[in-house]
Formats: structure tokens, sequence, C-alpha cells
């Protein structure tokens, strides 16, 4: 078996799929791999490195992809790119199914078997493939280093020949992977930490991290999976008062709240801004999401009521070295579960596969998928027909 290693083509995007150690690893379990000339350039991953790793180094893409097996990327291909994969091969990437629907048609009509990594169940054994935990880590830590490098004061408590300097307030929005590290990382910098989460489960953690968790009298929104469920309105009201009361003596608000399927909710309003201290710092992580806060311009940093509001949505690829290590990691655990000996073993009823497997065949085959695409009783669009969208 063979993989195709490209280079990330959205703009910005400085990560790589698999780093010149993994390729090593890979080949120990027969599954070699092509790269195209340059794709870890970003990330201070040489082709030099690449070929003393094993890999070949592909002067063109249509070369590498030639005798590929399955393409392994990061970001989900345009639709133009699906046009340029080998019909019958596989496609492992971010695809986000749920909302990419003519993607996930376009992959079908193409007959390329797609395993959308962000959909990987996040299961004990599913750990190890995990990219949105992976990337939500760096993404956290970043979020905090930004904040830092932003705000106008010092983060820790300082005793000087010139006085005391008092620690920056932290307010953390969320507390799942990034939440916690960036809760982790901004008491490493010296910050008074408090962080909000609706799972109450996560309190422990908070607090195991030196953060005091902000406790609401409201129902605990604990769902499946480790992810939050949508609560009611009295709920909702009483977390936004005490969101209200935390942020406006906060220095710097980190946001990364999310419940899976759904935008982002808003938890940071206009008003809740401006009542913030000026020269204070909100960094939203949910931008791309459409933000926790109602003020974010997704991929923009603006100042607004005198309050900065970070919204990069590319936090992991600042950190693209590390980044793509744990992405690259990730990959070799899900590559080396779904084959053996060098050949695919996609056994739908593993929980793993059926998770994340989208398209096989020319069909949807994920239920959740085909039902968004196909609702029952609308009439049937054969696949072939969206070829060209
Ligand atoms: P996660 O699912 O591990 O954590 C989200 C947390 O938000 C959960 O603990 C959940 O209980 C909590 N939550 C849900 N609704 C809430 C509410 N109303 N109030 C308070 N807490 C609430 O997600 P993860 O992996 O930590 O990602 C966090 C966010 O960061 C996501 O929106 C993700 O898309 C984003 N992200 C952004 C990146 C960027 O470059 N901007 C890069 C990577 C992730």
């Amino acid at each position: 078996m063979r993989i195709a290693v490209p280079k990330e083509t959205a703009p910005g995007e400085r990560r790589v799929a698999i780093v010149p150690e993994t390729v090593k690893r890979l080949a120990a379990k027969k599954v070699e791999t092509s790269v195209l000339a340059g794709a870890g350039a970003l990330s201070f991953a040489s082709d030099e490195e690449y070929k003393s790793h094993g890999a070949r180094v592909d002067a063109t893409l249509d070369a590498a992809l030639a005798d590929a097996d399955a393409v392994v990327q990061i970001r989900p291909p345009t639709l133009d790119e699906v046009k340029r994969l080998k019909e019958g091969s596989t496609l492992v990437s971010l695809l986000y199914p749920l909302v990419s629907l003519d993607l996930v048609k376009a992959l079908a009509a193409r007959k390329v078997t797609s395993i959308a990594v962000d959909m990987i169940p996040r299961t004990t054994l599913a750990q190890m493939m995990d990219v949105l935990s992976s990337q939500a880590t760096a993404a956290g830590y970043e979020a905090v280093l930004i904040a830092a490098q932003t705000l106008p004061r010092f983060f820790p408590m300082l005793m000087t020949a010139a006085g005391t300097i008092a620690p920056a307030r932290v307010l953390i929005l969320g507390a799942g992977v990034a939440g916690l590290q960036a809760i982790g990382t901004a008491r490493r910098l010296g910050a008074v930490v408090e962080a909000f989460d609706v799972r109450k489960v996560v309190k422990e953690q908070v607090e195991s991290l030196g953060a005091k968790f902000v406790d609401v009298d409201a129902e605990d929104a604990a769902g499946a999976g480790g992810y939050a469920k949508e609560q009611g309105e009295e709920a909702k009201r009483k977390q936004a008062a005490a969101i209200a009361e935390h942020a406006a003596k906060a220095d710097v608000v980190i946001c990364t709240a999310l419940i899976p399927g759904r935008r982002a909710p808003t938890l940071l309003t206009a008003d809740m801004v401006k009542a913030m201290k000026p020269g204070s710092v909100v960094v939203d992580l949910a931008a791309e999401q459409q933000g926790n806060c109602e003020l974010t311009k997704p991929g923009e940093v603006t100042v607004q009521h005198g309050v900065t509001i970070v919204g990069y949505t590319d936090m992991p690829s600042r950190l693209c070295a590390h980044s793509s290590q744990m992405y690259s990691r990730n990959m070799e655990k899900l590559l080396l579960y779904v084959t053996k000996d060098g050949a695919w073993k996609l056994d739908p009823k593993d929980e793993i596969v059926a998770g994340s497997l989208i398209t096989q065949g020319g069909e949807i085959v994920h239920p959740k998928v085909k039902e968004l695409v196909q609702p029952k009783g609308a009439a049937a669009t054969p696949a072939a027909g969206v070829a060209g969208a």
C-alpha cells in the first residue's frame, strides 16, 4: 500500500499531514509514502529528511497520486481538488461532512472512499487518532500566548522596586481540550485563572490545574462522548449573568465553548465586551463556528470598545512543527488501525470505522450524513449527477 502526502493548499496553512519520522514507522507495517516535493517545507521538514526516512519525493502532485492507494492530508480538499483524486482511491483528512454536503457528494461521485478524521469518536481506544484533540491542544496553548503578548500588562504577579504588579485575571469559557490547555498555560505564566463550563464533571480537572471553577446553579449539560448538550433558557440566563460578572473583572477571556454539530454558543455579548476593562483581550477559538463572542470577526484582530478581539482560525498552523508532528502521529495510529499487512481492513461494524467512514464505492455510507444529503422521503439524486458541483 502507498499513501500520498500533498502540500496543503489552504491559504496560510503551514502544517503537513505526515512528518518524516512517521514514514519509517509506516513502512515497517508495509505502508509506503510518497510526498510532494516541498510538502513539509513550511513545517521545517525538508525533502532530504523525508528521503532519508524512506519516502519517495515526487516533483508533481500527479506523480505522487498516480500509484497511491490513499491521500493523507489535513484540510478538506476543494471541489476542484476532488477531481484530481484517483477513482477508487481513499482520502483521509478533515472533512466536516455534516456541514460540507457538496464535498461529500463530489467524493461519492468520484468513487473516492473518504475517512473524515474529525468524525473519529472520542473514545479511549480512538484517543491516539483524535486529531481534534491534538490540534485543540495546540490552539489552547497558542491562544494564551497571543493573549499574553497582546495584553498591555504582565501575566504574573511581580514584586519589584518599582512597586507590586497584580497578576492578570484570565477567564476561560469552555474547559474541554483547548480550554484545559489554556488554563495550564495561563497558570504557568502566573495568571489568576477562572474557568466556566456547562459540564460540571470538569470542575475537578479545572481545579487540579490550579484554576477556580465558576459554579453556576443550573442543570448539568454533560452529554454523550464527553461533549455538552443544549440547555434550557433558564440555565442559559443564569450562565449569562455569571459570565457577565466574571468577564467584567477579567483582563483576558479565552473562548473555547463548543457543542458538536451546532454553531458555537454566543457567551460573550457586545454589552459584556463593552463592560470589560479597556486594554483587555478576548481570544475566540470558536471564530470559525461564528464565535463565542458576538463581536468576533473570523481570521481578524479587531479593537472594539477598547477591547482587542482575536479571531484567528489557524492556531495549530501557527505552531506548525508540533501540530504536524501530533497530527502525523494520529494518522500513523489510524492508518495502522484500518490496514493489515499493507491492505485495507475497513470493518463497517468497527466503532471507529463506522463513525468516520463517509463515502465508499460511489455511495454515502455514513447514516447521519446520508440523511442530511438525502432526507427520508425525498426523491433520490444519483451521486453522479453532482459530479461537476
Ligand atoms: P471540546 O469539545 O473538547 O470542548 C468544548 C467545551 O465547551 C466542552 O467542555 C463543553 O462542555 C463546553 N461548552 C459547550 N457549551 C458551553 C457553554 N454554553 N458554556 C460553557 N462551556 C460550554 O472542544 P475543543 O477540542 O477544546 O475545541 C474548542 C474550540 O476550539 C472548538 O470550537 C474548536 O473548533 C476550536 N478550535 C479552534 C482552532 C483555531 O485555530 N481557532 C483550532 C482548533 C480548535
